[in-house]
């Protein structure tokens, strides 16, 4: 039995017991961990854990909070990396009006920016979205890019028209809580092969753990609720899953 976690923050200071996280993710057989690097001096430490275990990946983007405190250091360094063989995704880059409606054109330039760069390097993009969905959807629609949702949590028409424009929808801790209607009816319509699952650790953590610190392996509860609601095989589902994994982010 072999799960991926596509989008994970393993390198958040949440995380000051790594070493036996790891362990859980190679017990429970986490065959792809995508560690997604918001911060600068994350770079170096997860290129260097891809290299120990190629079961790591590594994605590094400019936040779509972190844009308004954005200087010329975090950039430059942002591109330095994004162009290294070892980052296989530009993300997480977007735009988030929940948390800064103030410099909404701000966030745009700097998303559209950071999508040019995934174009010229050839790399998918990681998306984060968040009560800016059009805004969003109508970016990516000018810029041919491929990439995926992360912790899409829209709904699944919207879904269908990322899905269009060649992108994958994943989905993450939601799809398990009691009243999250939205995310259940996502999973169910998504084509498995524009599907992906994801913890975004140490956030959004799935029911039974709801509450406390998440982690890549609790991304098997994610899955398992998925599997559950579409009525299908683990097994197939899983298999899935690393066919789509890699096939973005050309494992
Ligand atoms: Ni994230």
């Amino acid at each position: 039995m072999s799960w991926i976690d596509s989008h994970s923050h393993i390198l958040d200071e949440a995380f000051n017991d790594l070493d036996e996280v790891i362990e859980r993710i190679k017990k429970e057989d986490i065959v792809r961990c995508m560690i997604v690097c918001c911060y600068s001096h994350e770079y170096d430490r997860a290129i260097a854990l891809s290299k120990k275990d190629s079961r790591f990946k590594v994605a590094v983007g400019i936040h779509p909070s972190d844009v308004k405190n954005l200087d010329d250091d975090t950039w430059n360094k942002f591109i330095e990396y994004a162009s290294k063989d070892e980052v296989c995704a530009i993300g997480e880059i977007g735009l988030d009006y929940y948390w800064d409606k103030d410099n909404k054109l701000e966030q745009q330039d700097i998303f559209i920016k950071q999508i040019e760069i995934a174009q010229k390097l050839n790399k998918p993009i990681i998306v984060h979205s968040r009560d800016a969905l059009q805004d969003t959807y109508d970016i990516l629609k000018k810029h041919k890019v491929a990439g995926v949702m992360h912790c899409y949590s829209g709904s699944k028409e919207m879904a269908l028209e990322f899905i269009k424009l060649g992108f994958y929808i994943s989905l993450g801790g939601p799809v398990t809580f009691k009243n999250a209607k939205e995310p259940k009816e996502v999973a169910k319509i998504v084509p498995l092969e524009r599907l992906l699952i994801e913890t975004d650790c140490p956030y959004l953590t799935p029911e039974p753990f709801r509450g406390k610190r998440n982690e890549p392996y609790y991304v098997i509860y994610t899955g398992k609720k998925i599997c559950e609601l579409r009525e299908i095989d683990e097994e197939i589902f899983q298999k899935q899953m690393v066919i789509n994994f890699d096939e973005l982010f050309k494992g």
